[in-house]
């Protein structure tokens, strides 16, 4: 037997997951808080116990619900953390379908959901999103799928999905869907709570958001779903115990519990500067897509050339060749507006020296 044939079978064909993320001056790259942390949580760091380092974390982090539970206006028991939503969404997936069901996910969307899927030993299915970007409800409805993934504001097209076509799916599916909210607080207030209500009644949908975008904490690994409790527990169990490390914990509860303002402040900055991105890039004569993240997609030819020469001048985006409707993009994330600068300098002569 080779080393190969001793994996599961469904892992042979999984690739390593490996986006470029070697060093980059300006890294637009990946959507996190270019503004960099909220100032309680560094300081809630900085002054860590050594037993916040040398004992283990609680089991399932319950401080930690319960500050995220405060902010996001539901009960506790409603809440199951992760580490990372990457580690919600992969538990998710498999607390709620067995190995060969299927999960169906719009196209183009979040890159890591059929990596989860295969991991599981589930059928990945996609299905494309309208010209428009939007979901259609009926064509993830005939998949007959165990679990639904969504994503509003999607990433990497930036727009949210109508709430009509969600609210058709979670009203008619026999499984579960899970509305991957990563992004949330970039669509505004409204775009922030509108799920959770829906899910905590339809007791068959998983919500899951992160302190990975909004709130500068994506090295710290802290993600989050809202579901009933019933679903939510289910997720905890296949999550498992100690997932949450103690510093993590310790710093978002600070932060929800203190940063909350400064959050607020700099997704209004990243709002504005989005805004002003988009405009700049049309005066170099591209399209935007309209964007409620923050993150802009726009199209380019040839974006591995346009990003790779990007990269060289010391700004990384994150090229996207051959989407559907589109074809090749850049996403880039939006930060402080000198970067921005710089970003739009920089694709003005990668443009240029493609032509
Ligand atoms: C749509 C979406 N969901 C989930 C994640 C995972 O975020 P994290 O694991 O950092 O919470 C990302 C990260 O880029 C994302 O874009």
């Amino acid at each position: 037997m080779t080393t190969l044939e001793l994996a599961r079978a469904c892992y042979r064909d999984i690739d390593l997951y490996a986006p470029d993320r070697s060093p980059c001056a300006i890294d637009l790259s990946d959507n996190t808080n270019l503004w960099g942390i909220p100032p309680a949580a560094e300081l809630a760091i900085r002054q860590a116990p050594i037993a916040t380092v040398t004992r283990y974390p609680s089991l399932y982090a319950p401080t930690l619900k319960r500050a995220l539970a405060d902010y996001a206006g539901v009960e506790p028991d409603t809440v199951v953390t992760g580490c990372g939503s990457d580690d919600v969404l992969d538990s998710a997936i498999r607390a709620f379908a067995e190995p060969g069901d299927r999960i169906a996910y719009p196209d183009p969307s979040f890159a890591m959901i059929p990596i989860f899927a295969r991991m599981n030993g589930l059928e990945p299915v996609a299905v494309p999103l309208s010209q428009s970007f939007d979901v259609d409800a009926d064509a993830f409805l005939a998949t007959d799928a165990r679990v639904i993934y969504l994503c509003s504001p999607n990433n990497p097209t930036g727009n949210v999905m109508s709430a009509e076509a969600i609210e058709r799916i979670i009203a008619n599916t026999s499984g579960v869907v899970i509305l991957d909210a990563a992004y949330s607080e970039f669509g505004g207030p409204a775009e922030m709570h509108r799920w959770t209500e829906i899910a905590l009644r339809s007791g068959r949908t998983l919500i899951s958001r992160t302190m990975s975008k909004a709130f500068g904490l994506a090295g710290l690994r802290v993600g989050y779903g809202i579901a009933s409790p019933a679903l939510a527990a289910e997720v905890e169990k296949s999550r498992g115990p100690y997932k949450v490390n103690a510093i993590a914990e310790r710093a978002a509860v600070t932060a929800l519990r203190e940063d909350v303002a400064w959050v607020n402040e700099h997704v209004a900055l990243a709002i504005r500067n989005r805004e002003l991105l988009s405009t700049a890039l049309a005066t170099l004569g591209l399209a935007p897509l309209p964007s409620a993240s923050n993150f802009v997609l726009v199209p380019v030819h040839n974006a591995a050339e346009t990003g790779r020469r990007m990269r060289q001048a010391g700004v990384a985006v994150r090229p996207f060749p051959g989407l559907p409707h589109i074809g090749d993009a850049l996403r880039i994330s939006v930060g402080p507006w000198e970067m921005m600068e710089t970003c739009i300098d920089v694709l003005g002569k990668a443009l240029a020296a493609n032509d």
